[in-house]
């Protein structure tokens, strides 16, 4: 095991350096620089040596968990594999060197890639049309409200400003609605875990914007009744909004345009394999049907019948969401990988990681307690252990996953149940991993029962044991030293 403590992040002597520059450039170049700008004191920083600041990155790096270091089974994240041939189609000098304000016609191989990419996702989700703009999934669902939005008031129903929301949906939904100022009502869920339609009925009147859900629904589960939800919103006016986080699972299979959804967003942070969270940036893209292709944000690739592309925009557009095009290497990431596993392979997707998803299910409900017992799509959701004696809790259980070098799984999302455990393996996984990772699973349940203390410590292999995550959130330290 690694030492963590000799890490340390004081390494500054005087007079080190890590450079090493032409003693006249600067000099020659300084009368270009403004007098305001010109620096009047240190700057500060760290006197190292390059092998300091190698090491001390490297290390750094090495404390951290990621898909490249162990499995991470985050459900509601699909954190899987990055396939490192993204990497390198995304660093081609072409696509690295490109300026956002190059006039068109010097850019015609980066607009051909966004519009490929769109052509793409329209063939996967059934959709009409995609903007690339949005930066993540919520981002996405704050532009699909917008253009939600604009087309109720272009058509002057002005009321329209309920948005139903089911009450397993992601956080993020209800946030975005009430952040574009729509009013959030929540339907019910049944006791298998799926939409309420009798409960949903007497919400459809002529104030709904919309519906926003998503399927299969946060449990992991396929919403069957989605014919019938969409006539009845359709039928009262309003539009069927599909948050594409679960798209995963559905990859070659079934596509949301087809199920009724009007307005959609993907995670190609998810879904197209680009890098996730800290790992990122993201990318959101929201696609709509053909009737909304007008609402679509500005700035939007066309082709003309002549192989150019061109930036346009709708008569209704709903605005600008981003500087430019959006994050343009995720989009040549995600072409990467379609055009990788190809119209064949893709298919192959979402049916392995709904297989990978039941077989840790299958294989772990006698340990831990599985309050829906269905047949899963991409993800599940225990409830806690199944022998409640002990008084373990989800935060334990996840905890002292990390000693079995695995990451934690989500945990008390959904809302539904005090003890959520939410796993989601992905297709990228081998048969070897998730048994060492069922294997661990049952260790731990094991543990509950035979050494409940080793648990109540956990983890006790890790650089940092239980960090306060409130704190680590609301008040991050992001600076080495601290600043007056
Ligand atoms: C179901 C669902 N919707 C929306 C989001 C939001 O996506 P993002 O994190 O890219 O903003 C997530 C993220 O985990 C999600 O799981």
């Amino acid at each position: 095991m690694k030492n963590y403590d000799k890490l340390i992040f004081e390494l500054s002597v005087e007079g080190r350096t890590g450079f090493s520059l032409p003693d006249n450039r600067w000099e020659h170049r300084l009368p270009e620089i403004p007098e305001v700008l010109c620096r009047r004191s240190e700057s500060g920083l760290p006197q190292v040596s390059e092998p300091d600041v190698v090491r001390h990155y490297t290390n750094l790096s090495s404390m951290n968990f990621g898909v490249d270091t162990g499995f991470y089974p985050l459900g509601s994240c699909t954190m899987k594999y990055n396939p490192k041939i993204n990497e390198e189609t995304a660093s081609l000098p072409g696509f690295t060197s490109v300026h956002p304000l190059q006039p068109e016609e010097t850019m015609q191989g980066t607009l051909q890639v966004c519009h490929e990419l769109e052509k793409a996702l329209c063939a996967v989700t059934g959709m009409a049309a995609f903007t690339l703009c949005p930066f993540a999934g919520a981002h996405g669902e704050l532009t699909g409200l917008m253009i939600m939005r604009q087309y109720h008031m272009s058509r002057n129903d002005m009321k329209r400003t309920k948005v139903i929301v089911p009450d397993s949906a992601h956080g993020t939904n209800p946030a975005s609605a009430a952040v574009c100022g729509l009013r959030v009502v929540q339907v019910r869920s049944t006791p298998d875990g799926t939409i309420d339609v009798e409960d949903l009925k007497p919400l459809l009147d002529d104030t709904v914007a919309g519906i926003m859900m998503t399927n299969p629904n946060t449990l992991g589960l396929f919403e069957t009744e989605i014919s019938r939800i969409a006539d009845l919103v359709h039928g009262c006016g309003g539009l069927l909004y599909y948050d594409g986080a679960n798209m995963n699972p559905l990859l070659g299979k079934v596509r949301p345009g087809d199920m009724g959804f009007d307005i959609m967003h993907l995670n190609l942070h998810k879904t197209f394999s680009t890098p996730h969270g800290g790992g990122g940036p993201g990318s959101g893209p929201v696609g709509v049907s053909a009737a909304l292709w007008d609402y679509l944000p500005y700035p939007k690739v066309t082709a003309d019948g002549d192989g150019k592309y061109h930036l346009m925009s709708g008569s209704h557009t709903a605005g600008r969401v981003s500087g430019f095009m959006g994050n343009f290497s995720v989009m040549v990431k995600a072409l990467t990988y379609i055009m990788m596993l190809g119209n064949k392979n893709i298919r192959m997707a979402g049916p392995l990681a709904a297989l990978n998803a039941n077989y840790v299910k299958e294989s772990l409900k006698d340990c831990y307690r599985l309050p829906i017992d269905r047949v899963c799509k991409h993800e599940f959701v225990f409830d806690g252990l199944a022998d409640t004696s002990s008084g373990i809790t989800a935060l334990e259980i996840a905890k002292r996953l990390l000693d079995y070098g695995f990451h934690a799984p989500t945990i008390y999302f959904p809302l539904l149940f005090h003890q959520a455990i939410m796993i989601e393996p992905t297709e990228t996984e081998s048969k070897d991993t998730l048994d060492a990772f069922i294997e661990a699973m049952r260790n731990i349940a094991r543990e509950a029962v035979s050494e409940p203390d080793i648990l109540h410590d956990a983890p006790h292999g890790t650089p940092v044991r239980r960090s306060d995550e409130t704190l680590a959130a609301t008040r991050p330290v992001l600076r080495y030293r601290q600043v007056e």
